[in-house]
């Protein structure tokens, strides 16, 4: 059957950055179905020439050395444009009949992907759903929607009802960049298809858990919507979130979409429930200096461009082991990594003085842009002794496989043309994980939060992070990845 993807608001951003670079790469590669076409909503007045015009320069640039003018040709000749405004019932009864038309006789699968600002999901589903749009008499329907999912837990399920009045869930595909990351995916192949790490992935053997997601970037020109979400809502619930559970959850019995994400929902229960009291105590927030001067942020913003948190997961693999998840703007350079925290051995015959650093084994699996794995252990120095010193074996995926990492968005789009959701997040997934973030942005908004703490650019986050953790007998690790 012939494919069709819908993207509306495609006049923004992430159509000329990510999803038309990433189908443009596809077809390079050749894994688009033969008969796609590509067609673009939105506001802005295009002919279908003008638009591939406009496409072809942003993708030209985006892409990057690997643009090739002729490989384009051929995709450009599949991509149409549809000038409408999403709010307006008749725009999207009008769509609905150029695709009919465009498809033809023979139907076609149609993922509408929803590229536009959150506060057209709701009505664009609803008009979608009155305008016929989501029913599969003539081909698989699906919906691909953007973050942020809502706003906190009560948004979310709002915005869910909405759309689960109009699509099935098995029809809906709630993006998380991060879910396409082939190292994010390659964290269920490191723990489910080997069999060294699951007997140590416990309790009895991890003492805590780090995950940070570092970005050098400053809020740049996002500031309007960064005021109104902090570091919380841009990275905690979503992404952050996602690797917990990942990292957390158990096996589950088959690769498929509700298997697995059955396991990521039974983690997310299992967490703790906030106290409120304790919020003062378990995150910290943090600002970078210059932040209050960045175009459209309040002189007196409180918001926070760094945050890091201390979660607990009550169930029998990681009862009493924390799980410390950080992430800010403006820090020393990007990096996403979990570290994987082991305890020390229970006795240590060489004796204190023989160790560099009271340091033990540490699994440091680095998301990017240094994609690989690290495992740390002590080693004998040579020639001195029994002193010992920490060192790695280090797994890296550009040194050990030829090929490109491809980008996650071109997983994600091929997976929704094919109807799986695997990567993709879950209701139920989704309304619990702004259930763990919500209790403490309620604190965060009243008194009874955590001092702002300011940082430089350029740092680790505010001081009292590296403090924070060292009153719990921790430290971050915080290395800045080597690039090969
Ligand atoms: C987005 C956030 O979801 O993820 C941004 O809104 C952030 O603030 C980005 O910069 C990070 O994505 P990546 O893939 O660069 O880690």
């Amino acid at each position: 059957m012939a494919h069709t993807i819908v993207v509306v608001g495609a006049s923004g951003d992430l159509t000329s950055r990510k999803l038309v670079p990433a189908l443009y790469s596809l077809h390079r590669k050749d894994r688009l179905p033969s008969d796609l076409r590509i067609v673009g909503m939105s506001r802005s007045p295009f002919t279908h020439e003008a638009w591939r015009a406009k496409l072809a320069e942003s993708t030209a640039r985006f892409v990057g050395e690997g643009f090739d003018e002729s490989a384009w040709e051929r995709l450009a000749s599949s991509i149409y444009y549809q000038q409408g405004d999403i709010t307006r019932p008749e725009d999207v009864a009008a769509l609905g009949a150029f695709l009919d038309r465009l498809e033809g006789e023979g139907g076609a699968t149609r993922v509408y992907y929803l590229a536009t600002g959150p506060q057209f999901y709701e009505p664009a589903v609803r008009h979608l759903g009155a305008a016929g749009m989501a029913h599969q008499e003539n081909g698989p329907r699906r919906v691909v929607i953007e973050k942020p999912f809502g706003t906190d837990r009560a948004s979310s399920r709002r915005l869910n009802e909405a759309v689960h009045a109009v699509f099935a869930e098995s029809q809906v595909f709630r993006i998380d960049h991060y879910l396409g990351k082939e190292t994010v995916n390659n964290i269920l192949v490191l723990r489910f298809a080997n069999t060294i790490f699951e007997p140590v992935w416990n309790r009895n053997y991890v003492e805590h858990v780090q995950i940070t997601a570092a970005e050098e970037v400053t809020v740049e020109h996002r500031a309007a919507f960064y005021e109104t979400a902090d570091v919380l809502r841009d990275m905690f619930q979503n992404h952050l979130m996602q690797l917990l559970t990942l990292t957390a959850m158990e096996a589950p019995s088959r690769f498929e979409a509700e298997a697995v994400r059955d396991e990521k929902v039974k983690v997310l229960r299992a967490m703790r429930p906030t106290d409120p009291e304790e919020v003062a105590a378990s995150t910290l927030r943090g600002q970078y200096r210059s932040y209050r001067d960045e175009p459209n942020v309040d002189p007196a913003s409180r918001t926070a461009t760094f945050g890091a948190v201390r979660l607990y997961i009550d169930n029998w693999r990681w009862q009493g082991v924390p799980f410390y998840l950080r992430s800010g703007k403006a820090m020393s350079c990007r990096t996403t990594q979990i570290v994987i925290q082991f305890r020390q051995p229970p006795h240590v015959m060489f004796g204190p003085e023989l160790q560099t650093a009271r340091e033990s084994n540490r699994l440091v699996i680095q998301i990017q842009p240094a994609e690989g794995i690290q495992l740390h252990f002590q080693t004998k120095v040579p020639d001195q002794g029994m002193r010992t010193r920490l060192t790695a074996l280090d797994f890296n995926f550009q040194r050990a496989f030829a090929d490109e990492m491809p980008e996650a968005y071109q997983r994600l789009l091929l997976d929704a043309m094919h109807g799986d959701a695997s990567l993709f997040a879950r209701s139920d997934e989704v309304e619990l994980s702004w259930g763990i973030i919500d209790p403490i942005q309620t604190v965060w908004e009243t008194s009874r939060r955590p001092e702002l703490e300011l940082y430089e650019a350029g740092a680790w986050g505010p001081p009292v992070s590296t403090q924070w953790m060292r009153r719990q007998e921790r430290q971050w690790f915080d290395a800045c990845p080597i690039l090969h």
